[in-house]
Formats: C-alpha cells, structure tokens, sequence
C-alpha cells in the first residue's frame, strides 16, 4: 500500500482555483488522488475514484454541514447575526441516508417532470426577452444582462417568489456561496450571515401564505403540505433548507455554464457552426459545456470508515474533496480533455451533475434553460466577441467555479443575413 501522494503547489491556492484545468490533467495520470497538506484534507481527482467515491454513500459520508457554515460555526459576531434566524439544517446535499431520503423523495414530488414541462414556454418566454433586451445595443455585460438573470427568473418563478428582483435574489445566493465558499474573507461572510438572515425570513412570510391558504401552488406549497412516511410535516428550518438547496444549487451553477458557453462559442466558432447546421446537435453541444465547465467544481465528503482509494489508503474521518471539475478532464476517460468537441462520443458520461444518491436534482430544469438559452442567443445574435479580457476573471472558490463577467459585442443575425 503506498502512502498518499504529497503535492507542492496548494490545490486550492487562489492561482489553482482560477485555473485549475492544465494542473488536473498533468495531475490525474500520476495521482489520481492527492493530499492537500495546507487543507489537511484528500481531493480527488480522477474519473475513476470519483465515480468510486460518489457512488459509495456507506464508506463516503455526506454529513458535511458544519463545514458549510464557514465562519458562522466559529466566529461569535456571525454566530449572533445567524441566531437571529432559523438554524442551517441539513437537508439534501449535506445529510446521508435514511433522513437524505426523506427529503429527496418529498423534493421530487415537489419537482415532478410534469412541472419542469410546463417550465419550457415559461424559460423561452424568458429567454426570448433576455435577448430582447440586448439585441439592439449590440454589447453587454453576458454575465449580468444574460447568465444570471436567466436561471433566477426561472427558480423564482417555481418558487413562487417572483416579486423579488433578480439583484436581491442573487445576493441571497451569493451569500450562501461566500459563507460555504471557504474562500470569503470575514467582513464579507459577516455580511452574508445578514442576507442569509434576510432570505429566510422573506420564505418564512412564503411558507406562512401557504399554510393559511390551500390554493396556492408552487414547489413551497408542496413542501409545506408534503407529510413524511411517519405523517410529520417538515419544520419551518427543514422547508427553508430545501429552498435553500433549490435557489443555490440552481442558480451559481446554471449562471456558469451560460456564461463559460458563451466563452467557448466565441473561442470556438466552427463548433458553433456545425451546430447551427445540425440543430440536432444543440443537446450534445450542452453535455459538452458542462463537461468543461462543471461549476460544482468540488463537494465534500467525509469517510465513515478506514477505506482506499487506488493506492491510497484514506482513515476514517478524513476530509475528501471530489473534485467532480477533475474528473472532466481526466484524459483516460475523455480523450484531448481540453478540447471543446460538440461531437464528442462520451460527453454525456461527464459527471457535472454527480452521480449516486446525491445526483443534481435540478439537472432536467438546468438542460432545458441551457438548451433553450443557447438556441435564442446563437439563432438571433452572431459574431460575438469578447471586448475586455482583461474583466475576464474566476473568483477563487473551494466549490463552485464561474466567470464573474463577460463583456461581449455581438450581431443580429438579420444584420449578418443583410450584410452577406
Ligand atoms: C448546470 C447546472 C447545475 C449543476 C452543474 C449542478 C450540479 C450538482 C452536483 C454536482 C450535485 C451533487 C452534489 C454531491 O454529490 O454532493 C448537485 C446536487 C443538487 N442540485 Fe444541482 N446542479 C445544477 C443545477 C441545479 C438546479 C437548476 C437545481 C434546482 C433548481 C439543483 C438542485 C440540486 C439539489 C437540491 C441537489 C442536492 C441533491 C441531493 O443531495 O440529493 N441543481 N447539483
């Protein structure tokens, strides 16, 4: 049995964070799973022993929830702040078997594929009118005027939290990310200890208006009628938990594969050109973009049991990172890794999304508003271009990983028709 592999650079230095995908497939071949001295925690890397890891709930707990409060398990002031709201329970991605169980089977009756149907005219409608708005201007900011409007105004709306505007909600969001991120500095996860304050008593109002009036119907009105196998309803923190995991694990994620298509579209236009000659292509083109972008770039888990790993023996109670990110770009299981094919024969094998019990819950709504955003952005604009490089720029984040902007100018297609 070998010893874990030590690495020199820190994995989750903020230069690795922002361009992590060379140092993955140099990495991968030669140790596929790696110790992170600085972290004192194991990441791992290759397709393989992620597939391994997240398939195997017995051995690989989930029950990371402590580590998700960031500063807010420590620091008195942020204690204060979060006391003042309803406790982070652990619902879905942060609890393991039988009470994971328990609210995946109430989450997806909630969210039904019937539901998520009646969604695709509701996310062109809103497509359409994110492209509206932009057309004529023939520059934006894609990041804010495109990628993350798009993926809130739909949660929003399942949410029954239309009202909200997009800003606010995405700060809600944002919060969560920077106290879980593990990267925020403290005046920051101080303020999002307030906003996370904010967001729950806005859904505690929700939940309220639905308990007093049975008509409502919407995913929280599901919740809040939902009895578990022993007739209990969920508690208000258990509801808010839920929504929680809806609105962060929805948002963040679609936002950077919108935002990192685009980024490939204009880096790779005869990609984009085979697809507008075979549209059938659209569906491929969208597995090949999360492949490469996989925004749930690493989770957590936590080994229940002495265990190994290929080599690598791993102790109980250790910290694991299933760098799902890696994973994409092992180049024993996808070939050239770096490469953007929208032909590639084993896209659909990529592991964005996870696998095994905690498997994305969203991933049908997120391939619908990514299908359906790509197919109005690249059938009624053109020539896209990046006009500020220099804004190009990925927080550094232990979790999540997208483009913070993309200033881009563009056509309409009518234009480049008039101008052939
Ligand atoms: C491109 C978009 C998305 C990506 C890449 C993504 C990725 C992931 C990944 C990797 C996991 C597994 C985590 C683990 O194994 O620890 C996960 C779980 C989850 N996702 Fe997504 N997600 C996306 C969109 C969405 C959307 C739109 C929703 C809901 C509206 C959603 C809700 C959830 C929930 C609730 C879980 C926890 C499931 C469980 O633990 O049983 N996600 N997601």
């Amino acid at each position: 049995m070998n010893a874990p592999v030590q690495i020199n650079p820190d994995l989750f230095s903020d230069e690795i964070l922002s361009e992590p995908n060379p140092f993955y497939s140099e990495t991968i071949p030669h140790s596929p799973v790696v110790y992170v001295p600085s972290r004192q925690l194991y990441a791992v890397l290759s397709y393989d022993l992620v597939v391994q890891v997240a398939d195997d709930h017995i051995n690989f707990s989930s029950q990371f929830g402590e580590l998700l409060k960031g500063l807010g398990a420590t620091d008195p002031e942020i204690m204060a702040v979060l006391s003042e709201g309803w406790p982070l329970t652990d619902s879905l991605i942060s609890n393991d078997p039988p009470l994971h169980g328990r609210f995946r089977r109430l989450v997806s009756r909630a969210f039904t594929m019937p539901r998520v149907a009646a969604m695709e005219a509701e996310i062109r409608n809103t497509a359409r009118e994110l492209v509206d708005a932009i057309e004529r201007r023939g520059a934006c900011d894609f990041v804010t005027n495109f990628a993350i409007p798009l993926p809130i105004l739909v949660i929003s709306r399942l949410l029954g939290s239309g009202e909200v505007p997009v800003q606010t909600v995405k700060e809600w969001s944002d919060a969560f990310v920077h106290l879980f991120g593990g990267k925020a500095s403290r005046d920051v996860q101080l303020a999002s200890a307030h906003l996370i304050v904010a967001f729950q008593r806005h859904f505690i109002g929700k939940i309220a208006e639905r308990r007093a009036d049975r008509t409502i119907e919407d995913i929280i009105a599901s919740l809040v009628h939902a009895r578990t196998e022993d007739d209990e309803p969920l508690s208000d923190a258990e509801i808010l938990s839920v929504i929680q995991a809806l609105l962060i694990a929805g948002n963040e994620t679609t936002t950077s594969t919108l935002a990192e298509g685009m980024k490939l579209f204009i880096e790779h236009p005869q990609q984009v050109e085979k697809v507008l000659r075979n549209p059938k292509l659209f569906g491929d083109m969208v597995e090949e973009i999360l492949r490469l972008t996989s925004p749930a770039a690493g989770l957590w888990r936590i080994a229940a049991n002495d265990t190994q790993l290929g080599e690598v023996a791993i102790p109980k109670g250790a910290l694991l990172n299933l760098r799902f990110a890696a994973a994409n770009r092992d180049p024993g299981h996808f070939p050239d890794p770096n490469k953007f094919d929208v032909e590639r024969p084993n896209a659909r094998t990529h592991l964005a999304f996870g696998r095994g019990i905690h498997m994305c819950i969203g991933n049908m709504l997120a391939r619908k508003e990514l299908v359906i955003g790509f197919e109005e952005l690249l059938t009624r604009l053109t020539d896209f271009r990046i006009t500020d490089r220099a804004a190009l720029n990925y927080p550094p984040n232990m979790v999540t990983r997208g483009l913070s902007a993309l200033p881009i100018s563009f056509r309409r297609q009518l234009e480049r028709a008039d101008a052939l």
